[in-house]
């Protein structure tokens, strides 16, 4: 059976006391609206409609960016969560498969869950995503009866004996898309909040005699996330589940707690990160390599065998072959440092490549930048570059190059020779015996006056 995403994401999360819209805040530097659409690919969905309304530009910007093939579509007013499905009716119009729907703010659905719902979907006409809270607060309570599920009621429309329910809705459903659809034109929004409820459809389902049943998973899947305080918890949770499965996939964290990981990041076996390292988003490193303490990589890779910090920084475009070594107040950006090459300590090395077996000295820069456009510096193989190089991009070093320590480099070196561009040194005898005396008496005829 096919499957279509419907996500919605029109809300605009007003206690999250935010500009940017609810679902674009990032749990592990990815925003919960793409944490729910990596979620629903476990279906391998034929079509994805995400539901925007407030930030709508930013979320089908989001959407677009992590599945060019997602419809995104417009809930200009949020009338309910019943209306919000409805606004993809057109998208999905004549759709013969199924429809799932999910929110963009509960980051914790586990693929399975979704899978177990649309098994359920053999059996019953509709499935609908319920959990036992320990809390039931102000969720929508599952009005079982046996296998079939009766009707959903909203805390607030909900009398004692409902209340008294701790089998709670998600809002997750999964629905032939037609049924799911004639069913929503039914809904009505006569309630305490005047608001179209999806939950209605269930009751909807069962007059027409269609069968309706409730799935149950985990609560800590179905946590919805409404302040920022929701939304460090959810990521605490997040970072604490990636590194445990790190540690059990054989990379060794020296101080857990104090590794920040992204959602995609990936980390071979055997490697080693030492403590108050942080993963942005985009990061792969080999196995055997090692992340010393207080290191910051985003969009990167880095090879076998690396070391990398302690204190360094890669940022996106950084490309480590084997065997580098990346060391202390190392900046590298959009550059690919090959086999065995060196970039001990404080350099910055930016749009460049280094060839393998270089050794690029303490202080040395690539000046890729003259105010308006970036430049490309190129280093052959082999190369030593003396520490405090400036290199003025663009240029190019040839195999076997050497730069003399302090030299500005504006014209290309060719391979095998000395690049040299310093002032002459002069030494004056006795010259400092002499200044130092007349500083030291400059100083005593101040304190004097004073
Ligand atoms: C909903 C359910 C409730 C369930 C709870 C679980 C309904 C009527 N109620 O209540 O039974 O226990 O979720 O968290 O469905 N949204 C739109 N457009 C709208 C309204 C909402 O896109 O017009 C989106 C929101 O951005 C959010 C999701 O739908 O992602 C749920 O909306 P929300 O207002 O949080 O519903 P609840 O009142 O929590
Ligand atoms: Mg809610």
């Amino acid at each position: 059976m096919s499957t279509a995403l419907i996500i919605l994401a029109a809300g605009k999360g007003t206690r999250m006391n935010s500009d940017i819209p609810k679902v674009l805040h990032p749990i592990a530097q990815v925003p919960m609206l793409v944490h729910a659409m990596r979620t629903g690919a476990a279906l391998a969905p034929e079509h994805t409609v995400v539901v925007a309304g407030h930030g709508a530009d930013a979320v089908r910007a989001a959407t677009q960016d992590e599945d060019e093939t997602a419809t995104v579509v417009l809930q200009e007013e949020q009338l309910g969560t019943a209306h919000a499905v409805d606004q993809a009716r057109q998208a999905l119009e004549g759709f013969p498969g199924d429809a799932v729907v999910l929110y963009a703010d509960t980051p914790f659905l586990q693929p399975g869950t979704l899978e177990r719902m649309v098994e359920a979907r053999a059996k019953y006409d509709l499935v609908i995503l319920g959990f036992h809270a320990a809390d039931p607060a102000r969720y929508g309570r599952l009005v079982m009866q046996g296998d079939s599920l009766e009707k959903i009621v909203e805390f607030k429309d909900a009398n004692d004996t409902e209340r008294a329910i701790s089998f709670c809705n998600s809002g997750l459903l999964a629905c032939k898309a037609d049924t799911l659809f004639s069913l929503i034109a039914e809904v009505g929004n006569a309630n305490a909040a005047g608001e179209y409820y999806l939950t209605d459809v269930v009751e909807i389902a069962r007059k027409r005699g269609l069968k309706v049943t409730a799935v149950s998973c985990d609560e800590s899947e179905t946590l919805g996330v409404n302040s920022r305080a929701d939304l460090a918890a959810a990521d605490a949770v997040f970072q604490t589940r990636a590194r445990a499965e790190l540690l059990d996939l054989g990379v060794t964290l020296m101080a857990p707690e104090t590794v920040y990981l992204a959602a995609d990041t990936v980390i071979g076996r055997d490697t080693v990160i030492e403590p108050n390292v942080v993963f942005g988003p985009g990061v792969t490193v080999e196995s055997g390599a090692t992340i010393r303490a207080f290191s910051h990589l985003e969009g990167c890779h880095v090879s076998q065998g690396s070391v990398v910090g302690p204190y360094a920084r890669l940022r996106p475009g950084t490309e480590l072959a084997e065997n580098t070594r990346i060391g202390n107040f190392v900046e590298i950006k959009n550059a690919e440092i090959g086999e065995g090459a060196k970039v001990n300590h404080l350099s910055y090395i930016g749009d460049a490549s280094v060839g393998a077996e270089t050794n690029i000295g303490a202080g040395t820069i690539t000046c890729n930048y003259d105010g308006v456009m970036k430049h490309r510096t190129t280093i052959g193989a082999n190369v030593f570059i003396g520490s405090n190089t400036m290199l003025v991009a663009p240029v190019t070093l040839g195999d076997g190059a050497m730069t003399a320590t302090g030299t500005v480099v504006t014209q290309d070196v060719e391979p095998d020779a000395l690049a040299i561009a310093r002032a002459v040194q002069e030494n004056k005898p006795g010259y400092a015996r002499k200044l130092f005396q007349m500083l030291r008496a400059k100083k005593a005829r101040k304190q004097k006056e004073a």
